[in-house]
């Protein structure tokens, strides 16, 4: 068993205070690799910005746990190198389970969530208990996220009636009986890179997908009826036309591709969402990069020739994010 702070890392409990008082929102990168976890870190650095490491349990499988929380602890280390030691949070993202909660946090995670958001209110709220008393009652404290409300996805209709937006009649309740630090909640945004159907969208003159506006009056009677409490968006992704673009032209499809407006993420970091996951940006980055690089210099065959100018442009995006939407660079 080892804690958070052996490691060098810290849970969200002051991030989240200063987040929320200083209108930015914390950036929550997911990683599963190397060169993801150096683009992070060297353009968290570069910004002054904290930062929340994300790891899924589709993460862990790929990976491995042990490597990636020793990959934690490096990023420590390698922040220092690079001259500015940023606060680093270890995050557990869409747990699942008691178990793999508590997996996570004896074995050195400073933050899990526990996304009890399918089950019924009562169900979720008792999952979500159990992950809190294990997580708080640790040495070193370990903060929790839980989830309200379903995020859309391409499947659902988020025009109906009976959309799973959260519902801010039952926030109160959530948070005062499970004692979680923070929420994620659903105000439309949606994981992936097709985050609405086309017909839920409007098209601007060239043709490209311009998505429902966020559901912000739903966050505005959040924060009424929970003033000041952390919040979190999952599904952040802007998911930008210029990766989509050099995807399909060096041979990749990515039919109906539609994210969150930066300008609405702004929006968001402003009030009390204080934590914006993003992943799938990340992706189409290398994704992008890696086509272009393998379609361009047929002879390559060295891996970091490939990797790296896709490592390159996850540092330019990263530090993009942190500067211009979240708000969090310089808060270190
Ligand atoms: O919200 C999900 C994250 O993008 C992680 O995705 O489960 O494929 O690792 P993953
Ligand atoms: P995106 O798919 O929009 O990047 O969302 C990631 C996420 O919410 C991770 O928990
Ligand atoms: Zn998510």
């Amino acid at each position: 068993m080892v804690s958070y702070v052996e490691l060098g890392l810290v849970n969200t409990v002051e991030l989240f205070k200063k987040a929320v008082s200083g209108g930015y929102a914390l950036p929550a990168y997911n990683f599963n690799n190397l060169e993801q976890l150096q683009a992070i870190i060297m353009a968290c650095v570069e910004t002054k910005s904290p930062v929340i490491l994300q790891v899924s349990a589709g993460a862990r499988k790929y990976a491995n746990q042990n490597l990636l929380k020793n990959m934690a602890k490096g990023a420590v280390e390698y922040a220092h190198e690079l001259g500015c030691d940023i606060p680093i949070v270890l995050h557990l993202d869409h747990g699942d389970t008691l178990e793999l909660c508590k997996d996570c946090i004896e074995s050195g995670f400073s933050s899990v969530m526990i996304d009890g958001s399918h089950h019924s209110f009562e169900d979720n709220i008792a999952l979500t208990k159990k992950v809190v008393e294990f997580a708080h009652s640790r040495k070193d404290y370990v903060t929790v996220e839980g989830e309200l409300g379903v995020l859309a996805g391409v499947e659902d209709d988020v025009s109906s009636e009976h959309s799973n937006y959260t519902q801010p009649e039952e926030v109160e309740e959530f948070v005062k009986k499970t004692g979680v630090d923070s929420l994620a909640i659903s105000i439309g945004t949606s994981h992936g890179r097709t985050k609405f159907k086309p017909e839920q969208c409007t098209r601007d003159a060239n043709g490209v997908l311009i998505p429902p506006p966020l559901r912000f009056d739903i966050l505005e009677e959040i924060e009424k009826r929970i003033p000041g409490f952390p919040i979190v968006l999952h599904g952040s992704s802007s998911v930008p036309m210029e990766y989509v673009h050099m995807i399909e032209k060096f041979g990749g499809h990515l039919k109906d591709s539609v994210g969150i407006p930066e300008e609405q993420l702004r929006k968001a970091a402003k009030s009390a969402v204080c934590k914006i996951n993003i992943d799938s940006d990340g992706r189409l980055a290398m994704t992008a990069l890696i086509r272009k690089v393998l379609a361009e210099q047929s002879e390559e065959f060295d891996p970091r020739k490939i990797l790296g100018p896709a490592r390159d442009e996850l540092k330019k995006l990263y530090a993009h994010k942190n500067n211009n939407v979240l708000g969090s660079a310089g808060r270190v």
